[in-house]
């Protein structure tokens, strides 16, 4: 699926990470404990939506819409305007559950058939569904239902309370949905103090290349919760760090490192997955090997004739070959001109802009 098909959640840094938004008629379940911001997260999507010409609807099995409203506002959104014209609710209870799931939700969407707005859904929480029906199958079942229901008006959005025993990863009670859903993410809270007590992992996210990180978020009045993401490595950026593996390759030949270290260089170019450049991590390695010493011109000199001594062994002389055919060669003529300056390193700053 392309880029475009993708619909922006709104939930500020989120996008960065789950390739630009969630796929039309899918779930999303977000999970976390009391206070971990899940409402919040809901409205901000809602919101969103709103403002760029969606229609809402806001399944509520707890609180009338006057509450819901009220409280959207403590958040920092006012949804007022759009009440009952572009945001519309269910407020169901009880056993009331299964009348919404069997015949209500069903004729909503047979009604909005042929409705060219697309509708953003949001159920906060559906934590009083899963408690009222006890029967594990039956839980399932009621679940697929609702949301191969909801699916079809557009993308949907569930929070789940999540009560996790002590040495839980995640609890439960909550399994059964993440496991119904497109996509899941979790919120957790640390009350150990500091920037970075509050944070987002993405659980999955079907037929999308996710972030895998644990990402801090805040809060930030006006906009919501700011997930705290840095950007998945774009084609561009690992061309950019394919060419700093590279340099740093040369480099290293030129230093003298034995053909084992340039095998590992390569090996390392070929599984680097960081969302940031390798310079630093490679001259941390160059230091840890030692390569980042003076090294005088006799040194350097007397560093390539050991390694030219070494390829003479034929299996270290076939390994060697295999390294020139993965890796850009060493162009000979740089060793054999006279006038050609031979490469000093004094200290890690040269060896940066070189391997910059
Ligand atoms: N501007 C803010 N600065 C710091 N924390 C905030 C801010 N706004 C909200 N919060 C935190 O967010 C919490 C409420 O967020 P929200 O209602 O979205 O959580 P929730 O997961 O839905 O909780 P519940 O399970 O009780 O419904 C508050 O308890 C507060 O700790
Ligand atoms: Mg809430």
């Amino acid at each position: 699926m392309s880029s475009e098909d993708r619909i922006p959640t709104g939930i500020a840094g989120l996008d960065r990470v789950i390739e630009g938004g969630v796929r039309d008629n899918t779930t999303m379940l977000v999970v976390g404990s009391s206070g971990t911001g899940k409402s919040t997260f809901a409205m901000q999507y809602l919101n969103y939506g709103l403002e760029h010409g969606e229609n809402g609807l806001y399944i509520s099995m707890e609180e009338p819409p006057e509450q819901i409203l009220r409280e959207a506002k403590m958040l920092g959104f006012n949804l007022d305007g759009y009440y009952e014209k572009e945001l519309f609710f269910f407020h169901s209870k009880g056993k009331d559950f299964v009348k919404l799931v069997d015949e209500q939700l069903p004729a909503l969407v047979e009604a909005n058939k042929n409705y060219a707005v697309k509708t953003r859904v949001v159920i906060d929480p559906l934590t009083p569904l899963i408690w009222a029906v006890q029967d594990k199958q039956e839980q399932r079942e009621i679940i697929t239902k609702l949301f191969y229901t909801l699916k079809q008006l557009g993308p949907v959005l569930i929070t789940t309370e999540e009560h996790a025993s002590p040495g839980e990863t995640i609890g439960e009670d909550v399994l059964i949905p993440i496991y119904m859903s497109d996509g899941a993410v979790h919120l957790t809270y640390r009350p150990i103090g500091g920037a970075f007590n509050r944070a987002l992992e993405i659980v999955k996210m079907r037929a999308t290349r996710h972030g895998e990180e644990v990402y801090p978020y805040i809060f930030v009045r006006g906009v919501g919760v700011v997930v705290r993401t840095t950007p998945l490595v774009s084609a561009e950026d690992v061309r950019k760090y394919d060419d700093v593996f590279d340099k740093a390759i040369r480099t290293a030949a030129d230093l003298g490192a034995n053909e084992r270290m340039l095998e590992r260089l390569v090996y390392v170019k070929e599984n680097w997955s960081y969302p940031f450049s390798p310079k630093e991590t490679l001259q941390i390695f160059f230091e840890s090997q030692g390569l980042n010493d003076t090294i005088t011109k006799e040194e350097l000199e007397k560093r390539r004739e050991e390694t030219a001594s070494q390829i003479t062994e034929p299996e270290v002389a076939e390994s060697a070959e295999v390294i020139q055919q993965d890796v850009e060669p060493v162009q000979e003529e740089e060793y054999s001109q006279d006038d050609e300056p031979l490469i000093e390193i004094d200290n890690l700053s040269e060896l940066e802009e070189m391997i910059q």
